[in-house]
């Protein structure tokens, strides 16, 4: 049979402008993703409030525009005031989500200013597991306000006379499932969470909020959860949140690439949920998704609970570090093609998460820092995929997998970006047997040249980088023609691609 793909990009095929929150990222007091990770005074590149030097230059490269910030399930049990004012004066508490010690030397004003040096905005989230709208109020007054207030004096006798204008909220984290400290029947987090945003916005109307949705698709009350807090919250926030992490324990790496039909899958039916809600209310706001936590995260499950059983209460142990390998990048990279798809709805997106734990990039305490395969599409996404996403008409051949039929061989989304004129196609060709004959046709694009054709193609499935060796990484592809604004290349099995079009 003969595989090929065949994509017609045209200007006025337009799904919608991608927000720049589409490639957020992910933060928590977990492992060492902030001791260790972001954070280290001992170590050499630290700066003086002892901020990785050689973390925040990775952070800088992958232009994240927006960090979810402290939790997590840390957050559901988080009291913000141990995190504040001067360290010698800060407690260590117990950490119940991840069994760890939480030493609080570091708490919302070094993140606000770590965030500051990273380039990034803070996506703060509140809790209300052990905690609720009073102290959601004070969090915010304390971020937030400009007053003679309590909480605007404490942050100003902190050091801080300017507020954060922190503008993105989360009311809680995960609220449905059972591992969540406080978890909540969806009637009892509906009502909470509809008074705590109403205060918040009574605080400050211009902040923007997260209203918590189901832990994944796989929870029992899906999508009944959805439909009954939106119920409550609807009127006050502006997004409703997904969660939603991969794995390849079956060790299937066909059905594996087939996951990001899933993702979608999740996203069609959350977004049905959010407009029966809005049907229901005779409402004219439409909601958008916040995907605040996606990624791979599976090899390092048996590891962690050994961990914690281990030695419980440690400090920044090393939990939750999967090491990456090439067909979680080639997922990754198909994760992020399926969100642009939805960039009418999906707002804003996180990786979960960013360094250390499930994240594409890695620190060695006594070294340096190093990038995973992961960190490669997510860069590119990043970076060139903004714009506006252009209505992907592909016709492909397909393939059936263990679990799901009809996958395409070939997944592809191209993003214009009218400012500086360019168009790139972000394209993964899953199927891992054959190379698939691939033709763009750009149309209205006629004075366009190749810029520069990126794959990741070539590697052992299982082949991963570490701090000595970058075995996966992206190379530059010749092999292509591009003829009358007709752009042919064998797109080889198993590859990520991205093809950069500009004047
Ligand atoms: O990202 C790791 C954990 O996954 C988060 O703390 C939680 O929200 C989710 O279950």
């Amino acid at each position: 049979m003969k595989r090929e793909a065949k994509m017609v990009i045209d200007k006025d095929f337009k799904i919608d402008e991608i927000d720049k929150n589409l490639y957020g990222s992910f933060i928590e007091h977990l492992g060492r993703a902030v001791y260790t990770g972001i954070y280290q005074p001992d170590h050499p590149t630290a700066d003086k409030e002892g901020f990785r030097q050689d973390v925040i230059d990775l952070v800088k490269e992958l232009q994240v525009p927006i960090i979810r910030y402290p939790g997590g399930n840390f957050v559901s049990n988080y009291y913000w005031e141990d995190g504040v004012g001067p360290k010698d004066e800060r407690k260590a508490r117990l950490d119940l989500a991840w069994t760890t010690l939480e030493p609080n030397l570091f708490g919302l004003n070094e993140f606000v200013s770590w965030a500051k040096k990273a380039e990034t905005e803070v996506m703060m989230a509140v809790n209300l597991g052990t905690r609720g709208v009073a102290d959601a109020c004070n969090l915010l007054e304390y971020c937030n306000i400009d007053a003679n207030s309590y909480y605007s004096n404490m942050r100003r006798a902190h050091g801080y006379e300017k507020p954060y204008d922190i503008k993105v909220w989360c009311l809680g984290n995960e609220m449905d499932g059972p591992w969540q400290v406080g978890a909540k029947t969806p009637k009892e987090y509906g009502r909470l969470a509809e008074e705590t945003a109403k205060a918040m916005k009574m605080i400050d109307p211009t902040i923007k909020l997260v209203s918590c949705g189901s832990s994944g698709i796989g929870m029992p009350t899906f999508p009944k959860w959805e439909s009954i807090t939106l119920e409550h919250t609807y009127d006050y926030v502006d997004y409703v949140s997904l969660h939603q992490y991969y794995d390849n324990k079956a060790n299937d790496t066909s059905d594996y690439l087939a996951k990001s039909m899933d993702m979608e899958q999740f996203i069609k039916s959350v977004i049905a949920t959010c407009d029966y809600v809005k049907a229901k209310k005779r409402s004219k706001k439409e909601l958008k998704l916040s995907f605040d936590e996606w990624n791979v995260w599976y090899h390092s499950n048996e590891a962690d609970e050994e961990l914690k059983q281990r030695k419980p209460w440690s400090l920044a142990p090393g939990l939750l570090e999967d090491i990456y390998n090439f067909e979680d990048a080639l997922l990754v990279g198909l994760l992020l093609i399926s969100l642009m798809k939805h960039a009418d709805r999906v707002k804003m997106a996180c990786l979960a998460q960013l360094v250390n734990v499930i994240a594409p990039i890695m620190t060695d305490e006594k070294g340096g820092a190093w990038k995973q395969t992961i960190f490669y599409p997510f860069l590119h996404a990043s970076v060139y995929g903004r714009g506006i996403a252009l209505q992907p008409v592909i016709q492909t051949s397909k393939h059936d997998t263990s679990n799901h039929t009809d996958v395409t061989d070939v997944e592809a989304i191209a993003v214009y970006n009218p400012e500086n004129e360019e168009v790139t196609i972000f394209a993964v060709n899953r199927n891992i047997d054959h190379d698939v004959m691939f033709t763009s046709d750009l149309r209205g694009f006629e004075d366009y040249k190749v810029l520069e054709y990126i794959v990741m193609e070539g590697h052992d499935m299982k082949a991963v980088n570490s701090l000595l060796s970058q075995n996966v990484k992206p190379t530059t592809k010749t092999d292509y023609e591009f003829d009358s604004g007709i752009f042919t290349t064998n797109m080889k099995n198993a590859s990520w691609n991205v093809i950069r079009f500009g004047k």
